[in-house]
């Protein structure tokens, strides 16, 4: 099992001993850059439907593959559960904040006031996963699950992109 899932690291992320913590951060950068770059646009643009297209599908397939790895262990850990609980919440309310985007017209004052509150939402969420709860998280599992998670959530994440 643990070669299997050693094989798989290394195909996948081409990274003997990856971390889950320091893949995460990677999946985070690129959610900071994408809401970024959404900021920039403008009206109902090709450029701003693109952005948010690819923002939603990325923060939807991490927050699942999220669950499904890091916080499904912390999970089965009493120590673990009020923050994993703490984290789906937050997970959640990004999910619920995107169905209203989509509903909302792309050109108007309010989807961008909403999109503004999503940035701040998810900026809260990424900074506390990152300053509190994997250092949290590090304390509660073993060298083994941290590379183990790794593998885990690149394949759980890899099954949602194919939704
Ligand atoms: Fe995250
Ligand atoms: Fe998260």
């Amino acid at each position: 099992m643990r070669e299997a899932l050693l094989w798989r690291g290394w195909a996948c992320g081409g990274e003997w001993n990856m971390s889950i913590f320091k893949r995460l951060k990677a999946d985070h950068e690129l959610q900071r850059r994408l809401a970024e770059r959404i900021m920039q646009t403008s009206g109902d643009s090709p450029d701003r439907r693109d952005a948010f297209a690819t923002l939603k599908r990325e923060i939807e397939a991490h927050a699942s593959a999220e669950e499904q790895s890091l916080y499904a262990t912390m999970m089965a850990l009493p120590a673990g559960q009020p923050k994993a609980r703490h984290s789906t919440a937050e997970h959640k309310e990004a999910a619920d904040i995107l169905e209203e985007l989509t509903q909302l017209e792309m050109s108007s004052g309010a989807w961008l006031r909403r999109f503004e509150h999503l940035k701040q939402r998810l900026e809260h969420h990424l900074d506390e996963e990152e300053r509190e709860i994997f250092p949290a998280a590090n304390k509660l599992l073993s060298s083994s699950d941290v590379t183990d998670l790794a593998v885990i959530f690149d394949e759980r994440k890899a099954l949602k992109l194919k939704d």
